[in-house]
C-alpha cells in the first residue's frame, strides 16, 4: 500500500503546537486532519466531550476552531441531546444514534464518554475516550489519505472491568454536518438482476437507513452513502459527503436531522439482531468506514473515490495488472458442463482475443442442477473423466489462463458434505430452515468449517493450474443461529463468519499469490470495501443485457470504481428481458468496464467472430484508460430517456474515450451535442471511433481540448440500441 505522506496529515496536535489554532478555551485540545482541499476538524470541550468541528472544504491557517456552542432549545431537548458528540455513548437522555450502546452486568445503560488521552502515530490519529465512571473506553482512530482526503475511521470497545458488558449497537464512526434543510441522500438499492439502483431522498427528521440484515452485505442496499445539497449539488459542481462501510455482513448506515437542523450520519454493525457479550478485558473493533468530501459535485466524489480504491483498496495484483479479458461458459452452459464442451469453446474464445478461460457451475459433485452436490468439490468424473488437467493444459496452449467457480459458504443439503456434518450449517437446532436455491449456508464462523473451507481451496488451487477463482454465494441467511453456541454467544455469528470468511480469503491469497479472485454473490450482492480488498474484481449483475446494464453500471460507478466492475457481452436475446441487441451494442456498453464474453460461441456465426475479434482487440486499446482512468458521467441513462454518454480519461489526459448509447430515437429528437469533459485544455487530440469507421460529418480530426470540450461532439446514432465510442488521443 502507498504510504500517505506525513505532510499530508496536518495534526493540530502535537504536530504543530496546539496553541497554534485554538481558540477554545485554554486547556482545549483541537485535532485537525488536512488532505487533498478536505479539513476534518474535532477537539474536546470544557466538559471534556469530543465535539466535531468541521468536515467539508479546506479551513484556511488560523481559523478559529472551537467545539460548537451548547443550545439548549427546551427543557425537552436538554444539552447533550442537542450538541453534538463525535462519538456518543448511548446515555444521558441521548437521542439521536448513538455511536455505543450497552448494558452492564448490573443493567445500568447509561454511557457517558468522555475524552481520556490521544495520540498521533504518523499520519494517524487515535483518541481515547471513557465513560465518566466506569471502566470502559472507546478508542476512535483516524487516519487521512492526503491524495484524496479520504478519512478512513474506526472505533474499538474495551471492556476493563471485572464483569462481562453487552454491546447493543457499535459504529465505525458518527459524522455530523453543518445544520441545512436543503441534503438531499442519494444511495443504491435494488434486488437479484435489478442491483444498483440510484435513489436519491430529503434528509429529514425521519431517520433513513441503508442497512441489510441478511448476514452477508445483499443486493437491498449497498453500504455507500453520498449526501449533497439540493439546487447546489449536481454531477460535476457543488457538496458531495460521501462514504462506504467496508464490511461484508449486516449493516447500517442511518441519516437524520437532529432536533436543531444538523444530519447525524452514523455507519457500523447493525444493531439489529446485535448483541455481543464482552468479557473482562476484551475488545470488539468496528471495520472501517471511508468517508470523503468533493466540491465537484457526485462525479467529483466517486472519481476521488475512484482513486483512494484503486490506491489503497484493491490487492496488489488489482492494483498491478489491468484485468484480462475472460470467457465464461455460465449463460452457454449452465449445468451442462463436459470436457469435450469446455474445449469446444476454449477454442472459439481464444479466437476472438480472450485472455482468462473460466469454467462456471457444474464442474463438481453430483451437480447437474442447483439441487444437489454443493459442498462436494472434487472433479465430476462423468463429466472430466481425466480430472481437470486436460481442459487446463489446452486453455494454457490457447495462451488463455484458466479460472473455476466455487461457492464455498454454500452446501446443498443432497450432498456428501451435508450427510456427515448437518451441525455445520446456519439454523436454530429443532425449528424448521429455509432453504432458498436449494441451498443452505455453512457456519464459517466455526473454525472447523473455516479449517475444512480454507482446506479444500488449498488443495484445489495447489493441485490444479487455476489463475482465478469466481468466488459466488448465492442465498441470504434466514434462522440465524448457531448450534452449540452459548446463548450468550449466538449473535457473534454476525461478525465472526465475516472475519472468518475475510480469514480464510486472506490466507488463500497467502499461499497462492498469483491467484486471483472474483467477488460475486448471485450477481453483485456482496460488493463492498471489504471484499473489494480482498478481490481483483466483481461480478456486478446476473442481469447481463446492455441496455440495462448500462443503467447499472451507472449507479455502480457511484460508489465503486471501473476498473473492477465485471461485464460481460452474452446472447441475444437476452435471458434477462429477452431484449435483442446487436452485437455492436452488446460490445460498447460491456467494455465500459472489465471485459468479459459470457455467450454461445458455438452457436455464433462466421461474421459475429470477426465482429468480436474486432472489438475484443479494440478494447485492449483502451482499457487502460477505462481501468485506471478518471470516470466522467456525462449523461446518465436515468437522465435521459435516450441517450447516455460516459467518459475515461487516462490520468496523464493523453487517452481518452467517450461511449455514446442511443437507447431509442424519434425522428423529432434533435439531439444536441455532448460536451467532453476532463481533457488538457491546450493540449490538442486528435479523434478515431473505436473499432475503425469514418467520424461522423462535421466532427474535425484534430483539436484542442478546449475545443473539444466546448464545441463538443454530436450523436452521429440513429435507431433503436446503438452506440459509438470516440477515442481522443494527444498528438505528440
Ligand atoms: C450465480 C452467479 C452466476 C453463476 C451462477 C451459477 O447466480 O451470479 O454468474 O455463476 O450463480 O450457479
Amino acid at each position: 500500500m502507498r504510504r500517505a505522506l506525513l505532510f499530508g496529515v496536518a495534526l493540530l496536535a502535537p504536530a504543530l503546537p496546539a496553541e497554534a489554532r485554538v481558540t477554545a478555551a485554554p486547556g482545549a485540545r483541537v485535532f485537525r486532519l488536512d488532505g487533498n482541499g478536505v479539513t476534518y476538524a474535532l477537539g474536546v470541550d470544557d466538559k471534556g466531550y469530543l465535539r466535531p468541528i468541521h468536515w467539508g472544504g479546506p479551513l484556511a491557517d488560523g481559523d478559529p476552531l472551537v467545539p460548537p456552542i451548547v443550545i439548549e432549545p427546551s427543557s425537552f431537548d436538554p444539552q447533550p441531546t442537542v450538541t453534538a458528540q463525535e462519538f456518543p455513548g448511548q446515555g444521558e437522555g441521548l437521542v439521536t444514534e448513538p455511536g455505543v450502546k450497552v448494558a452492564f452486568a448490573d443493567g445500568n445503560r447509561d454511557l457517558v464518554l468522555k475524552y481520556r488521552s490521544h495520540r498521533v502515530d504518523g499520519e494517524t490519529l487515535t483518541v481515547e475516550l471513557a465513560d465518566i465512571a466506569r471502566p470502559l473506553f472507546v478508542t476512535l482512530r483516524y487516519t487521512m489519505d492526503p491524495y484524496t482526503g479520504v478519512l478512513a475511521r474506526s472505533a474499538t470497545i474495551r471492556n476493563g472491568g471485572k464483569r462481562p458488558v453487552r454491546v447493543d449497537q457499535l459504529a465505525a464512526a458518527v459524522f455530523t454536518l453543518p445544520s441545512g434543510d436543503d441534503y438531499r441522500l442519494s444511495y443504491l438499492t435494488g434486488r437479484h438482476a435489478a442491483e444498483w439502483t440510484l435513489k436519491e431522498v430529503s434528509v429529514t427528521p425521519a431517520l433513513t437507513a441503508i442497512e441489510s440484515r441478511r448476514g452477508l452485505t445483499g443486493h437491498g442496499n449497498n453500504p455507500w452513502f453520498a449526501i449533497g445539497r439540493a439546487g447546489r449539488t449536481a454531477e460535476e459542481s457543488g457538496p458531495v459527503w460521501f462514504g462506504a462501510f467496508a464490511w461484508s455482513g449486516s449493516f447500517r448506515i442511518s441519516v437524520a436531522q437532529d432536533v436543531v437542523g444538523r444530519v447525524r450520519v452514523a455507519a457500523g454493525y447493525n444493531p439489529y439482531d446485535f448483541a455481543w457479550a464482552l468479557k473482562p478485558g476484551e475488545t470488539l473493533d468496528t471495520p472501517v468506514v471511508y468517508a470523503g468530501y468533493s466540491d465537484h459535485g457526485m462525479g467529483g466524489a466517486s472519481r476521488s473515490f475512484h482513486a483512494f480504491q484503486l490506491t489503497h483498496i484493491l490487492p496488489d495484483h488489482a492494483r498491478g495488472r489491468l484485468r484480462p479479458v475472460l470467457y465464461n461458459s455460465w449463460e452457454a452452459t449452465a449445468f451442462d458442463v463436459t470436457e469435450a464442451g469446455q474445449m469446444a469453446l476454449a477454442d472459439k474464445a481464444a479466437a476472438i482475443g480472450a485472455e482468462r478461460f473460466v469454467v462456471d457451475d457444474g464442474w463438481f459433485g453430483a451437480r447437474d442442477s442447483d439441487r444437489a452436490g454443493l459442498g462436494d468439490w472434487t472433479v465430476n468424473p462423468r463429466k472430466f473423466p481425466h480430472g481437470l488437467k486436460p481442459l487446463i493444459d489446452k486453455v494454457k496452449a490457447l495462451g488463455m489462463d484458466f479460472g473455476l467457480w466455487v461457492e464455498p459458504e454454500s452446501v446443498n443439503p443432497d450432498s456428501d458434505l451435508y450427510r456427515q456434518h448437518p451441525d455445520w450449517v446456519i439454523a436454530f437446532p429443532g425449528r424448521p430452515r429455509t432453504e432458498a436455491r436449494n441451498q443452505l449456508v455453512l457456519n464459517l464462523a466455526r473454525a472447523d468449517v473455516r479449517t475444512h473451507v480454507l482446506g479444500w481451496l488449498d488443495r484445489l488451487v495447489s493441485e490444479n493450474d487455476i489463475a482465478f477463482l469466481k468466488w459466488d454465494v448465492n442465498r441470504r441467511w434466514t434462522e440465524p443461529g448457531w448450534a452449540g453456541k452459548s446463548p450468550g454467544d449466538q449473535q457473534r455469528l454476525y461478525v465472526d463468519y465475516v472475519r472468518n470468511l475475510y480469514a480464510v480469503l486472506d490466507e488463500l491469497r497467502r499461499r497462492h499469490p498469483a491467484l486471483e479472485i472474483e467477488g460475486c454473490a448471485g450477481g453483485g450482492g456482496r460488493v463492498d470495501l471489504g471484499m473489494m480488498a480482498r478481490v481483483d474484481q466483481v461480478w456486478t449483475s446476473d442481469n447481463t443485457d446492455p441496455s440495462d446494464r448500462l443503467a447499472i453500471q451507472d449507479g455502480f460507478t457511484h460508489a465503486y470504481a471501473p476498473a473492477v466492475m465485471m461485464a460481460w457481452v452474452t446472447d441475444s436475446p437476452n435471458w434477462a428481458n429477452t431484449r435483442v441487441t446487436s452485437l455492436d451494442y452488446r460490445f460498447l456498453s460491456a467494455m465500459q468496464g472489465g471485459l468479459g464474453i459470457g455467450a454461445n460461441l458455438l452457436k455464433w456465426q462466421a461474421e459475429d467472430v470477426v465482429t468480436a475479434r474486432k472489438w475484443v482487440a479494440a478494447y485492449k486499446t483502451i482499457r487502460s484508460t477505462i481501468q485506471r482512468g478518471q470516470l466522467y458521467r456525462l449523461v446518465s441513462p436515468d437522465a435521459s430517456a435516450s441517450t447516455s454518454a460516459t467518459m475515461y480519461v487516462a490520468p496523464d489526459q493523453r487517452q481518452a474515450v467517450l461511449f455514446q448509447m442511443l437507447h431509442s430515437s424519434m425522428w423529432r429528437d434533435n439531439p444536441g451535442a455532448i460536451l467532453p469533459l476532463g481533457l488538457a485544455a491546450e493540449r490538442r487530440y486528435s479523434v478515431r471511433m473505436l473499432g475503425g469507421g469514418a467520424l461522423p460529418a462535421g466532427v474535425p480530426a484534430v483539436a484542442s481540448g478546449a475545443w473539444w470540450m466546448t464545441q463538443g461532439l454530436r450523436s452521429p446514432l440513429k435507431g433503436d440500441f446503438v452506440g459509438a465510442a470516440f477515442v481522443f488521443e494527444a498528438t505528440p
